[in-house]
């Protein structure tokens, strides 16, 4: 069985018009210096995964709870795994509890989280590339002196530091205060880092299993190295977005039926958004989780303005159902579907929303995998990266850069430190 299935309405045709200029972009995707995601999954990084597992022990035996600090690329990688492999309700088998900070400037939530975590052990690990981001460098700054204050000299032993090799602020502060350190390859922008050890030392000691997550990687990183856009599926979905773009469809609404799978929209949502929304071009990246928002945004996907597709993510089997029960008394009249599962209730609900967008002219694209696991998920984790990568480059956009964020910093930082020329 194949690892990943893609479906779509653009007829095969239509799609492989779009065959020479794939494959000169996919010959000239290494022009560009952040492509060091690219062959990560199938280079030797042994060592690294062995120290990223060693410290996670660690931390799982010492800590009840690790704090991530992170922005952007530098958290919602880790967010989305963890949240789509672990248990819904209570602590992760095989882990403990990962909290996020440093992903807003909440006063609210910072003093909440601290109060919080007064009554348990705790280490941290704090991400970032660049070592200047205002939100995590706030929050790093407040659990700093929280951890100092908390454990004394012992604190060191607690922090962990995820950043550049040589540069940034916060590489000068953890090579000062002798905290361990994971580096961030230069090479590997933050919203392509997840597979690194940005990703991997919050999953690991979320109690996911790294290795698995990575061979799914390593087997997405050697069947989509393929140039032949008949026979790579990301390239096909790139492909298929693009047509659909050129259509006139403006949105993409990513679409899952497993609620588990909402933060893994988000990461989506900034690969995309922030790989695309450059000179003015860019599908907007939306997301919607089914059936929950089927009553909520529902109505305006049927019905409303026709500026959107869909792309439906779907894995076949997911660990954890349950059959109706039956009830002799059958008042609520649902003994019909007492034979049936929760999950295949769910799978049916996805058939029948295909079927009903399609026909209210929402074009509607399936992307399919076996099984909600850490091995599938690496795969499609990598199957978007790249997918994301040649998607912007067919709009003639540089998928690596994001020079329009720097745009609130300037303004904030000019308020912050009361230039009139942030007011006018
Ligand atoms: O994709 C990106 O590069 C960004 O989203 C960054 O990850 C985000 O801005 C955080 O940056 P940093 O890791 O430098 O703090």
């Amino acid at each position: 069985m194949k690892t990943l299935s893609i479906h779509s309405s653009v007829g095969k045709d239509e799609l492989l018009i779009y065959k020479e200029r794939v494959e000169k972009i996919h010959c000239m995707l290494d022009k560009y210096a952040a492509t060091g995601w690219i062959d990560f999954p199938i280079q030797n990084h042994q060592k690294l995964f062995d120290s990223i597992s060693y410290i996670a022990s660690e931390i799982k035996a010492c800590a009840d709870v690790l704090v991530v600090i992170g922005v952007g690329g530098s958290f919602l990688g880790a967010r989305a795994i963890q949240e789509a492999l672990t248990p819904y309700f209570g602590l992760p088998k095989g882990g403990i509890e990962v909290v996020y900070v440093g992903l807003n400037m909440s006063g609210a939530y910072m003093k909440e989280m601290l109060a919080y975590l007064d009554s348990k052990q705790v280490y941290v690990n704090v991400i970032s590339k660049s070592g200047d981001t205002m939100e995590p460098a706030l929050a790093f700054r407040v659990m700093r002196l929280y951890m100092e204050e908390r454990y004394g000299d012992k604190a060191i032993e607690r922090i962990i530091v995820t950043t550049d090799a040589e540069k940034g602020i916060l590489k000068g502060i953890a090579d000062k205060a002798g905290y361990r350190q994971f580096v961030i390859p230069d090479n590997i922008g933050g919203r392509y880092s997840v597979l690194t050890a940005v990703g991997l030392l919050p999953v690991a000691v979320a109690g996911v299993d790294i290795s698995e997550l990575m061979n799914g990687a390593r087997h997405a990183a050697t069947e989509l190295a393929q140039s032949d856009l008949a026979f790579n599926d990301a390239y096909q979905y790139a492909v298929i977005r693009h047509i659909l773009h050129e259509q006139g469809y403006s949105v993409e609404l990513l679409a899952s039926f497993e609620p588990g799978l909402s933060k893994f929209h988000e990461w989506w949502k900034q690969l995309f958004g922030e790989s695309e929304g450059k000179n003015r071009k860019g599908l907007y990246p939306s997301t919607v989780s089914y059936s929950t928002d089927l009553h909520a945004i529902g109505q305006y996907i049927q019905d409303g303005r026709r500026i959107m597709f869909e792309t439906l993510l779907h894995f076949n089997e997911i660990e954890g159902d349950m059959a109706v029960p039956y009830d002799m008394r059958d008042e609520d009249g649902l003994n019909y579907l007492t034979n049936r599962t929760f999950n295949e209730i769910n799978a049916i609900s996805k058939q029948g929303t295909a079927l009903a967008h399609a026909e209210g002219d929402v074009p509607v694209i399936q992307i399919e995998l076996p099984m909600l696991d850490a091995y599938h998920l690496g795969y499609l984790i990598y199957f978007f990266m790249r997918a994301c990568a040649m998607s912007a480059c067919l709009l003639e956009v540089n998928p690596f850069n994001q020079p329009g964020v720097e745009a609130y910093k300037q303004k904030m930082l000019q308020l912050l430190k009361g230039e009139k020329a942030a007011k006018k």
